[in-house]
């Protein structure tokens, strides 16, 4: 396993949307062990997606069971990910490991219906809700080419310099 380096902003390739994943192999799983690993290394890593690392197929992880106040279902490997639905709005405070200076108040679905392929390359559906459906929103907008800082209302009442980047 490896730690793999994380692309930040401004950098162009954090635009590009990825493609979809063809094949859930042991190839796959190798990767997605290190996609995991980096995201471990990395401060207050409760999710991460492959363009992050310059990898472009469409795999999130994301797990915040760190968290344990808010209800979630432990790690979450995610392949080719689709939210089918979304219920409510709520605004919430985002960091992400591309740009390490910042966070910003996003407005995001309460409640998500998702499908995706596990590492097995079963269909699963999740309804997820609260932070878990944020940061898994968050994610899924990286393979699709977008920040939060795309997502901010207002840069200027929005987006908040972080001093120290709390775990
Ligand atoms: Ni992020």
């Amino acid at each position: 396993m490896a730690v793999l380096s994380i692309l930040t902003y401004p950098d162009e390739r954090l635009k590009q949307a990825a493609r979809p994943v063809e094949t859930v192999d042991d190839q796959l799983r190798a990767f997605i062990a290190d996609l995991e690993e980096t995201m471990r290394a990395g401060p207050g890593g409760v999710g991460i997606a492959a363009p992050q690392v310059g990898d472009f197929r469409r795999i999130v992880i994301v797990d915040i069971s760190s968290k344990p106040k808010h209800p979630n279902h432990g790690r979450l490997v995610l392949i080719n990910p689709e939210i089918l639905q979304w219920e409510g709005m709520a605004v919430g405070r985002e960091g992400c490991m591309s740009v390490p200076d910042f966070t910003g108040n996003v407005i995001r679905a309460e409640n998500i219906k998702l499908q995706a392929l596990d590492e097995q390359g079963e269909l699963k559906q999740y309804e997820l809700a609260g932070f878990e459906a944020r940061a898994v929103q968050h994610e899924v907008d990286h393979l699709d080419g977008l920040l939060f800082l795309d997502r901010l209302v207002s840069r200027r009442n929005d987006l908040f310099a972080r001093k120290v980047y709390q775990k």
